[in-house]
């Protein structure tokens, strides 16, 4: 059967570099991106869908005989603190609709985005292997530790080939992210090239699991691409990319911006952060399916801030 790709939350940070790379492997109008609202930029195939609604998710892929949904629409870590209940109701409600109409309409295969939010108090936070509690304390986390349980449902009771990643927070030059923990990671690339100050919201010494974003979808589509048999784990593989602290990334800017003035202001996204994994220990992603991340802190560190640059120069020149 010929694949058709349906990619829910095509806009966001991942989704947006996401659909490019699926639409580069299997032409423009073998990939379906759909999202709240339409990106006036998007070039390819777009339909508007409020994943919310079952129905319209079934409309589409009744329309273009879909064969593998990536399911990335959610709300985030610190954004879902501000408003629990909805971000409940809309991270579980749109991933078991993902889910359902998979059922109903004999999807081939669904792609679930887990995090390193699932893991909580009781955990060892250094090399967070990948079987341990999973005691998460923001609601994003509680709803990918469930989300994770219903993949593993719907394996098991229906034979629905879900395979899901644990990310850790992700850093690329082609999109912002919104709402989460680690987003400092982002924004503070944006800071130095534009030559301001940076507030960090962390504190200088607090390290989270990262990665790169073309390593992160390369893993996505790597684990989509695996032989069904390499498979074992269907809740979700722990992934890693670099681990790094505030200071650490400031250390490596200030090779190129030595002036780069940074403050600390922790706020209440602190408290989540303190809750994670430091490092990530993904040898059994790497074991089953060869996972294994590229970019260093300071490849990191030279890409973005190159490919920043260039990104200002031509929109200060329009
Ligand atoms: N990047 C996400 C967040 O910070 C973690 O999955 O919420």
């Amino acid at each position: 059967m010929k694949t058709k790709v349906l990619v829910i939350g095509a806009n966001g940070q991942l989704g947006s570099v996401l659909t490019k790379a699926l639409q580069k492997k299997y032409t423009l109008e073998n990939v379906i991106a759909s999202d709240l609202r339409t990106d006036e930029d998007f070039k390819g195939i777009f339909e508007v869908i409020d994943a919310t609604d079952k129905k319209r998710i079934k409309q589409v892929i009744e329309k273009y005989k879909i064969t593998q949904i990536y399911h990335l629409a959610a709300i985030l870590s610190a954004k879902g603190e501000e408003l629990p209940l909805i971000t409940w109701d809309i991270n579980m409600k749109t991933w078991l609709n993902v889910l359902e109409v998979s059922r109903e309409s004999n999807i081939e295969k669904v792609f679930f985005p887990s995090s390193i939010a699932v893991f909580g108090a009781g955990v060892p936070l250094t090399d967070t292997p990948q079987t341990t509690y999973l005691n998460p304390a923001t609601v994003y986390g509680m709803s990918k530790a469930a989300g994770e349980n219903w993949a593993q449902y719907y394996f098991d009771q229906y034979g629905l080939d879900v395979r899901s990643i644990r990310y850790p927070g992700v850093i690329g030059y082609q999109s912002l992210p919104g709402g989460g923990t680690t987003d400092y990671a982002v924004d503070i690339f944006h800071k130095a090239v534009l030559e301001e100050d940076f507030s960090c919201f962390l504190e200088k010494d607090t390290s989270l699991p990262m990665i790169y974003m073309d390593d992160v979808i390369r893993a996505t589509i790597e684990l989509m691409e695996a032989p069904k048999e390499c498979i074992q784990i269907r809740t979700s593989y722990n992934i890693a990319g670099v681990s790094f602290t505030p200071n650490e990334i400031v250390a490596e800017i200030r090779n190129f911006y030595p002036n780069f003035k940074v403050s600390y202001d922790p706020d209440f996204r602190q408290d989540i952060a303190a809750g994670w994994p430091s490092s990530i220990d993904d040898s059994i992603a790497t074991e089953h399916w060869g996972w294994k991340s590229k970019y260093n802190l300071e490849q990191i560190t030279q890409t973005m801030l190159a490919e920043l640059k260039e990104y200002y120069r031509l929109k200060l020149a329009m």
